[in-house]
C-alpha cells in the first residue's frame, strides 16, 4: 500500500492540490509557530508503559452528547472542502457516518447544512461563526435547528482575520480571483481541475441566503466576514436560542472554560484553531490539562490542533479529553482521494490508537489515564 499513515496522505493531497489551495489548508499564521508547536508538543509528550495486562479486546468506542461513535475521533470544521474535492463536505459527512463517529459541518461550507444532513441517516453538528451581516447567525441557527443538528459548536477565536503568509504570497483569498502565476500552476493539477472545477458550482451554501447571496458575500470578504463584537453576552444570546448541545471551541484557558460553564455550555473544545489564528499561542495539548481539572467533567473536554497520529488521540485522551476533532489529518485524505481518502485516513488513525492503548496495557478508552504520560524531561 502506498499510504500507511497521515503524512503520506498529505504528500498525495499536495501532489493533487493547486499549490495555493495546499497551502490554504496546510499553512497557519505568521511563523506558523503555534502550527508547529501543537503537532512538537505532541511530539514531546512521552509514554511510561505498565507491562502484564489482558489486551486480547480493545475498545475504542465513547458516548459523547448521548451518541455512541465507535471512537472518540470527530472530523472538525474545515471551511471550503468543497473546493479541495468535489462535494467535499458531503464527502466528509459521508465517510464519517461509515467509520461509525461524527463530524461537523463549517459555517463557511460550501455544501449547505440542509445537503449534508439530507446525504446521511444520524444528524451531523454544525459550527457558527457570528458574521457582521445582522440577524445571520439567528437564520443559521434556524436552519441547523430545523435540518436536526446534534450539536452546535460555536467557534470563539476568530474575530480578528489572521494574516496566513503562504496565503498572502499566493494573493489567495475568498474572493476567488487567481493570479496568473496561480492559474499556470493550476492548469497543471488535472485531476482536481476534473473534479473541482469540471462538478457542481461552487458557493457557501450554508450562509444565510444560500447561492444567491454567493456574490455579495464574496465580495464582502475582503474586509472579513466574522463580527468583531461577539462577547460573553453573544454567547448568552446563543445558548437562548439552541436547546440541544452548545459546544464552545478556541477556548484556551481555566477561566475562560469556567465562564463557559456559567453560560451553560455543554461541551468545550480547547482549540487555537490549529495555528491559524494567533502565532506563538501555546499548543493545545499544553493547555489541555489545566482545563480539564478546571472544568472537573462538569462538561465535555475535547480538544483539537497537531492530530496527525493516533498516539497523539491517545495522549490527548490520557490528559483528560473525552474526545479530540482533527482538520488537516483527513482534509488531506480528502484532497487525496476524496470519501475514500477520508476513510482511509480514520482507519489509519483507529489502527494506531488501537494499537497504542494495547501496548500501554489499556483496554477501553476510560482506562487511559494521566500517569501513562511523561512530559519528556530526565528525572533523577
Ligand atoms: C483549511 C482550514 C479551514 C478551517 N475552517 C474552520 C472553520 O470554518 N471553522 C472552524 O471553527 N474551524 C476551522 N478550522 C479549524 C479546525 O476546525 C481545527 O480547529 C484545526 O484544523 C485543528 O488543527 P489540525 O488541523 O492540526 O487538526 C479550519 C482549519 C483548516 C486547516
Amino acid at each position: 500500500m502506498d499510504q500507511i499513515n497521515l503524512r503520506d496522505m498529505q504528500a498525495l493531497a499536495k501532489k493533487r492540490l493547486p499549490r495555493l489551495l495546499y497551502d490554504y489548508l496546510d499553512g497557519g499564521t505568521h511563523d506558523e509557530l503555534t502550527l508547529n508547536g501543537n503537532i512538537g508538543d505532541f511530539e514531546r509528550l512521552k509514554f511510561i508503559p505498565p507491562v502484564l495486562a489482558d489486551v486480547s479486546q480493545v475498545d475504542l468506542s465513547t458516548t459523547i452528547f448521548g451518541e455512541r461513535l465507535s471512537m472518540p475521533l470527530i472530523l472538525g470544521p474545515v471551511g471550503s472542502l468543497g473546493v479541495l474535492s468535489r462535494r467535499g463536505d458531503i464527502a466528509t459527512a459521508r465517510a464519517a457516518e461509515a467509520c461509525g463517529i461524527t463530524s461537523c459541518l463549517s459555517t463557511t461550507a460550501v455544501a449547505s447544512v440542509e445537503e449534508v444532513c439530507a446525504a446521511r441517516k444520524e444528524p451531523i453538528w454544525f459550527q457558527l461563526y457570528v458574521m457582521k451581516e445582522p440577524g445571520h447567525h439567528d437564520q443559521l441557527i434556524q436552519r441547523a435547528k430545523a435540518a436536526r443538528c446534534k450539536a452546535l459548536v460555536f467557534t470563539v477565536d476568530s474575530a480578528v482575520s489572521a494574516q496566513r503568509d503562504r496565503d498572502l504570497r499566493h494573493g489567495y483569498s475568498y474572493t476567488g480571483k487567481v493570479r496568473p502565476s496561480n492559474l499556470l500552476d493550476m492548469l497543471t493539477r488535472v485531476a482536481w481541475i476534473r473534479d473541482v472545477l469540471f462538478g457542481p458550482r461552487l458557493s457557501f451554501g450554508s450562509m444565510p441566503g444560500g447561492k444567491s447571496n454567493y456574490k455579495r458575500i464574496m465580495a464582502k470578504a475582503g474586509g472579513g466576514l466574522i463580527a468583531k463584537d461577539v462577547t460573553w453576552d453573544t454567547f448568552r444570546e446563543i445558548r437562548a436560542k439552541w436547546d440541544g448541545p452548545l459546544v464552545i471551541k478556541g477556548v484556551m484557558t481555566p477561566q475562560d472554560a469556567l465562564k463557559a460553564l456559567g453560560y451553560g455550555a455543554d461541551g468545550i473544545v480547547v482549540s487555537n484553531h490549529g495555528g491559524r489564528q494567533l502565532d506563538s499561542a501555546i499548543s493545545s495539548i499544553m493547555a489541555l490539562g489545566p482545563i480539564v481539572d478546571a472544568v472537573n467533567d462538569r462538561a465535555v473536554v475535547m480538544m483539537d490542533g497537531g492530530i496527525r497520529r493516533g498516539q497523539h488521540v491517545v495522549k490527548a485522551l490520557a490528559m483528560g479529553a473525552k474526545a479530540c476533532l482533527i482538520g488537516r489529518g483527513y482534509a488531506y485524505g480528502l484532497a487525496a482521494r476524496g470519501q475514500a481518502g477520508v476513510e482511509q485516513s480514520i482507519e489509519m488513525l483507529r489502527k494506531e490508537m488501537a494499537m497504542t492503548m494495547g501496548m500501554l496495557g489499556c483496554r477501553e478508552v476510560g482506562e487511559l489515564r494521566r500517569e501513562l504520560l511523561h512530559d519528556g524531561q530526565w528525572t533523577f
